[in-house]
């Protein structure tokens, strides 16, 4: 089992969203039951909160089910996953700044571009960010697949 963790800052946008994608591609590859997701916080504004009703629209209309209830990182997070995945070069300096030293290696920026804060945007910077999200959990995908089978 890999067991997969989205981080953004609210956790209420990017994190959900790349979690729903992932959680929907992964239903539709081999790798069903090899591949466990789930989404937190860096920040604890939000924490108990559903995703927000934008981000749950956008990744609707792309057949895409965004759930799940806000919470924050915890420092046991980085023993129970194998990846803390972040959305943007900010997600990824504060989750290298929490991670316990042997559990560095486990963080990464989900693309080598940054997923844009949709948060303070529009409709525009939704789907950008969704677009963005696509691109990386596809990827992910692959090298999970690789690494399952390798
Ligand atoms: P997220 O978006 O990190 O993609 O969930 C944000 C949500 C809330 C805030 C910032 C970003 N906020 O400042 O409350």
């Amino acid at each position: 089992m890999v067991r997969v963790l989205f981080v953004c800052l609210g956790n209420i946008c990017r994190s959900p969203l790349a979690a729903g994608v992932m959680r929907r591609l992964v239903a539709e590859s081999a790798l069903a039951d090899e591949v466990q997701v789930e989404s937190a916080a860096i920040g604890p504004w939000h924490v108990g909160e559903a995703p927000d009703a934008r981000a749950v629209a956008t990744g609707a209309v792309r057949g895409y089910v965004i759930d799940g209830v806000a919470r924050q990182m915890r420092p046991r997070d980085f023993r129970t996953f194998d990846l803390v995945v972040g959305m943007d070069r900010r997600n990824v300096d504060d989750l290298l700044r929490l991670a316990p030293a042997d559990e560095v290696d486990k963080v990464r920026q989900l693309v080598d571009i940054e997923v844009p804060d949709p948060y303070y945007g529009d409709q525009a910077d939704f789907d950008a960010a969704l677009d963005i999200i696509e691109t990386g959990c596809r990827a992910l995908l692959e090298e999970l697949r690789e690494s399952v089978s390798a």
